[in-house]
C-alpha cells in the first residue's frame, strides 16, 4: 500500500499537516480552520468565482483565493489579518450589489418577525424576510462570519421574471450571486449538461442554452442544483415556503431496487421535503426525479383514503376499524382456503410482506400469495428473477472496460446505474446502447443502436458471436468488446417490457453464465428480493434463499390454478390489472385509491413508509431501512397491523403481532442475513419445477410503457403534478 504523500504548512501561526493535493482551503478545512468561501463546495470542483476566500501566502503577490491554490510544503498561510478581513467585506458589498438586502441588513429585522403577518416592506420576488431561503440561507451565514453589517453600494434590483413554467421547481435569478456551484454539479457531478452561464454583464443568469425550458434541453430534475444553491435563487415548489425543517429523518427510498438513501425533512410533522445523501456508499446522492420530488405531493395526495369503506348499492359508507375487519374477515372465512387469494405489492416493507405470506398460508390456508411480478413476467419469471437476483452492485460499472445498455433510458430512474455508466464511458470505457429512441447515454456512447426492440436480441447475438471470434461486423461492431475484459451488459426497463424479452433474458444469461459478463437488471420491482426472502412466491417458503441447490421458484400455475373462480381477493398495496385474476368480492387495501372502473367491495386505508418503520432489500441484497417520520395520515393503519388483525378474526391466536419489531424477531428466526453485522441476504440462482405458465407475454410483441413510474400500484403521475408534466413530454 503506498502511503499517501503530505506536506508540512502554516496556518495562521499553527503547523498543520495536509495532504500534497489539496487546495489552501480543503487543508484548512481539515484542520478545523474556517475560511469564509461561498462559491466552493466539497464534492465540487474548483471555480474561484465569489473571492471570499482570500488569505495571505508568505511568498505570493496579492491575495489568493483560497479554493484554488493548492497547498505547497512549507507555506505560510494567514487566514484572518485586518487586510483579509477588509477585502473580503469589500468583495461581499460588491456581491451584494445586485442582491436585496433586506433580510441581511435592516436594522428593524428582529423586531419585523413579530409582524411579518402584515408588514412587508418589498414584494416576496425581492427579499425580505419572505425569502424562502429566510434562516436557512448560507448568504445570511457568510454575511454574519465575514462581519459586514451593511453595504454602501446601491441595489441594483436586476428585475427577472420568476420562472415557474418547468415542474417541480421555481427559479428567481434577483437572488442568483452567478457562483457557478449549480451549473458545475449539473456538468461536473451530474453529467448531465442543462446549465451554462447565459447572456453577459448585468444580463447574466444561469440556465439551458437556446431559450429552451428544462425540460426541453433534458433536466434530469434531479434536483442536485437546488440542494447547492447557496441562496434562494432556486427553490422546490412544493416546499419553498415551508421554511427551516424540524427535524431530518434518513430513510430509504421505496420506488426502485436501487434503494438510495434520501433524508426526509419533517415540518410540522409531516414530511414536505426530501434531499440526497452524498456520502450514501450505494447511490453517493446522485437519486433520480422520484426520490427527490415525488415523495411529498404523493404521501400528502389530498385523495389519500383516510377511513375504511364499505360498497353499498348507494355509493361507499364510511366503516369503523373494528366493523371493516370483521366484514374482511367473514368474507375471506367463508370463502375458504380454495376460494381467496391475496395480491401483494413489491414494493412493500419485508415486514409487511412476512406478515402477508403468513397471512395467506396460516390465517387462509391457501398458497395464492399473487403479486405483480406474476403477471407482468408471465412465462419468463424464472430467467427474469435469475437475473434479477444475481444482478450485480451499481459500482461494477466503476471498473468496467465495455457497457452494453439494452432498452435504458436514465433520465427519469436508475440515475445511479447512468450516472456510473457515462463517468466509465468519460474514462474510457466502451460504451454502447441500443433502445427504440434517442436515451440519455447517447452522447457519451461510443455507437448509438436506435431499432425496433424487435431486433435487439439479434443485436445481442451479434455481439456474442463477435466476441467468440466467428461473428460478422453486420450486426454489432465485434472489436468494442473484448473477450476477458470486465463487461457489464445493463438490461433496462424498455427491454423488461418489450415483447422481445424471453429472447434478451436468454441472451444475458448466455453472456453472464458464458462470457463472463456482469449483469445489471434495472426493474420496477423494489423489494422482490424481499418477496423472496419471505417467501411471497407459491410454494416458496421464508428463508428459501438458504438452500444451497440454488433459490428454488415453483411456477405459480403448477403450485395454484389461477383460472379458478375465485370469491374474494384481497389486494395488500396493489391495483387490479386485467391480467390478474377476477373475483367476486374486492377487498382494497391500499393508500391511495384504485383507478377508475375498479370498485372494491372494501377499502381499508394502509399507511405509507413514511408513517411506519420497517427494512427493504436493495437489488444488491442490502437490508435497508425505512424511518418512520410522521405520524400514520388520517385512520390508516400499518398494512402488518391489518393483516394480523383479519387474520386474529378468521383463526383465533393467528398472527399475533404488537410491533414492527416482533414480526424482526420472527424473521431474523428464518431469514439468512436478516440478523448479525452484515445485514445482506444471500443471492442463489434460481431453479424453477417446470415453467412459470401463466401466459406468455401479456404485452405482446410491440413496446410497451414500462410500469416504473407507479408506486403500490398507483401511478405517480396521478398523484405528483411534476410526474404528469414527464410523463406527458415522455409520451410525445
Ligand atoms: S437569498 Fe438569503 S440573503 Fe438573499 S434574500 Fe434570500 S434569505 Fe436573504
Ligand atoms: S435538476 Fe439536475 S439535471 Fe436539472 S438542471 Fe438541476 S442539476 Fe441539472
Ligand atoms: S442559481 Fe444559485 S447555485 Fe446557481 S449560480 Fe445562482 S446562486 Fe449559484
Ligand atoms: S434511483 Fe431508484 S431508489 Fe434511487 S431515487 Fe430513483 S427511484 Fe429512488
Ligand atoms: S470560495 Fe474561493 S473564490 Fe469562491
Amino acid at each position: 500500500m503506498t502511503r499517501e504523500k503530505k506536506v508540512t504548512i502554516t496556518i495562521d501561526n499553527r503547523k498543520v499537516e495536509a495532504k500534497a493535493n489539496v487546495t489552501i482551503l480543503q487543508a484548512a478545512r481539515e484542520n478545523s480552520i474556517d475560511i469564509p468561501s461561498l462559491c466552493a463546495l466539497e464534492h465540487l470542483p474548483s471555480y474561484g468565482a465569489c473571492r471570499l476566500c482570500v488569505v495571505e501566502v508568505d511568498g505570493i503577490r496579492g491575495f489568493p483565493t483560497s479554493c484554488t491554490t493548492p497547498v505547497e510544503d512549507g507555506m505560510v498561510i494567514r487566514t484572518d489579518t485586518a487586510e483579509v478581513r477588509t477585502l473580503r467585506q469589500e468583495v461581499l458589498k460588491l456581491l451584494l450589489s445586485e442582491h436585496p438586502a433586506s433580510c441581511l441588513f435592516c436594522e428593524e429585522q428582529t423586531d419585523c418577525k413579530n409582524f411579518q403577518g402584515t408588514i412587508r416592506k418589498v414584494g416576496v420576488t425581492t427579499g425580505c424576510r419572505y425569502c424562502p431561503n429566510d434562516d436557512m440561507c448560507e448568504l445570511q451565514e457568510i454575511t454574519k462570519k465575514v462581519g459586514l453589517t451593511e453595504t454602501s453600494y446601491p441595489v441594483y434590483y436586476r428585475n427577472f421574471a420568476v420562472e415557474k413554467e418547468d415542474p417541480f421547481y421555481d427559479r428567481d435569478y434577483n437572488l442568483c450571486l452567478l457562483c457557478g456551484r449549480c451549473v458545475r454539479v449539473c456538468n461536473d457531478i451530474r453529467l448531465n449538461g442543462t446549465l451554462s452561464f447565459k447572456q453577459r454583464g448585468k444580463l447574466t443568469t444561469i440556465g439551458p442554452a437556446f431559450g429552451r425550458t428544462h425540460l426541453e434541453a433534458g433536466c434530469e430534475f434531479c434536483g442536485a442544483c437546488v440542494a447547492v444553491c447557496p441562496t434562494g435563487a432556486l427553490s422546490a415548489k412544493t416546499s419553498k415556503w415551508a421554511g427551516k425543517p424540524d427535524e431530518i429523518v434518513e430513510s430509504t427510498c421505496p420506488y426502485c431496487p436501487v434503494g438510495c438513501t434520501l433524508d426526509l425533512k419533517v415540518k410540522g410533522g409531516e414530511v414536505v421535503d426530501v434531499s440526497a445523501d452524498y456520502d450514501s456508499p450505494t447511490e453517493h446522492g446522485l437519486i433520480c426525479v422520484k426520490g427527490r420530488f415525488a415523495i411529498p405531493e404523493y404521501i400528502l395526495s389530498p385523495d389519500r383514503l383516510a377511513a375504511p369503506t364499505i360498497l353499498k348499492p348507494e355509493g361507499y359508507d364510511l366503516l369503523p376499524w373494528e366493523k371493516a375487519l370483521d366484514e374482511a374477515a367473514a368474507k375471506l372465512k367463508t370463502a375458504g382456503p380454495k376460494g381467496s387469494f391475496i395480491v401483494v405489492s413489491p414494493q412493500l416493507s419485508n415486514e409487511d410482506l412476512f406478515v402477508a405470506q403468513r397471512f395467506a398460508r396460516e390465517a387462509l390456508g391457501t398458497e395464492a400469495i399473487l403479486s405483480p411480478v406474476i403477471f407482468d413476467l408471465g412465462s419468463d419469471l424464472r430467467s427474469f428473477v435469475d437475473l434479477a437476483v444475481l444482478s450485480e452492485p451499481v459500482d461494477t460499472i466503476d471498473t468496467a472496460a465495455g457497457i452494453l445498455t439494452v432498452g435504458l433510458d436514465t433520465t427519469y430512474g436508475f440515475t445511479p446505474v447512468g450516472i456510473a455508466a457515462k463517468k466509465a464511458a468519460k474514462r474510457g470505457a466502451i460504451l454502447v446502447t441500443i433502445s427504440a429512441d434517442e436515451c440519455n447515454l447517447d452522447i457519451l456512447s461510443e455507437e448509438v443502436i436506435q431499432s425496433d426492440p424487435a431486433k435487439w436480441p439479434d443485436f445481442m447475438e451479434g455481439i456474442m458471436k463477435s466476441m467468440s471470434g466467428n461473428g460478422t461486423r453486420k450486426k454489432a461492431p465485434p472489436s468494442l468488446f473484448k473477450k476477458g475484459d470486465r463487461n457489464v451488459l445493463v438490461i433496462g426497463p424498455d427491454a423488461i417490457f418489450s415483447g422481445k424479452r424471453r429472447e434478451i433474458f436468454e441472451n444475458a444469461l448466455t453472456m453472464r453464465d458464458s462470457l463472463g459478463w456482469k449483469v445489471i437488471l434495472c426493474h420496477p420491482y423494489t423489494n422482490l428480493m424481499g418477496m423472496l426472502a419471505m417467501g411471497v412466491f407459491p410454494g416458496l417458503k421464508p428463508g428459501g434463499m438458504r438452500s444451497d441447490g440454488g433459490l428454488k421458484l415453483k411456477d405459480p400455475a403448477a403450485v395454484i390454478d389461477l383460472k379458478h373462480n375465485w370469491k374474494v381477493g384481497y389486494f395488500i398495496g396493489e391495483v387490479p390489472t386485467p391480467q390478474m385474476p377476477k373475483c367476486d368480492y374486492l377487498i382494497y387495501e391500499n393508500a391511495l385509491p384504485a383507478p377508475s372502473g375498479t370498485d372494491p367491495d372494501l377499502i381499508l386505508p394502509a399507511s405509507l413508509f413514511t408513517e411506519v418503520s420497517g427494512t427493504t432489500i436493495s437489488c444488491e441484497g442490502k437490508i435497508l431501512a425505512f424511518n418512520k417520520a410522521s405520524a400514520p395520515f388520517a385512520d390508516s393503519k400499518p398494512d402488518w397491523w391489518i393483516m394480523s388483525s383479519i387474520a386474529a378474526r378468521i383463526r383465533k391466536g393467528a398472527l399475533k403481532y404488537a410491533s414492527v419489531a416482533a414480526i424482526q424477531s420472527e424473521i431474523k428466526k428464518s431469514v439468512p442475513g436478516f440478523s448479525g453485522k452484515d445485514r445482506r441476504v444471500p443471492r442463489k440462482k434460481v431453479v424453477m419445477d417446470g415453467k412459470a405458465a401463466v401466459a406468455r407475454n401479456p404485452h405482446g410483441a410491440g413496446r410497451v410503457m414500462a410500469p416504473l413510474e407507479a408506486f403500490r400500484g398507483v401511478p405517480l403521475h396521478d398523484h405528483v403534478a411534476g410526474m404528469k408534466a414527464i410523463e406527458e413530454r415522455r409520451r410525445k
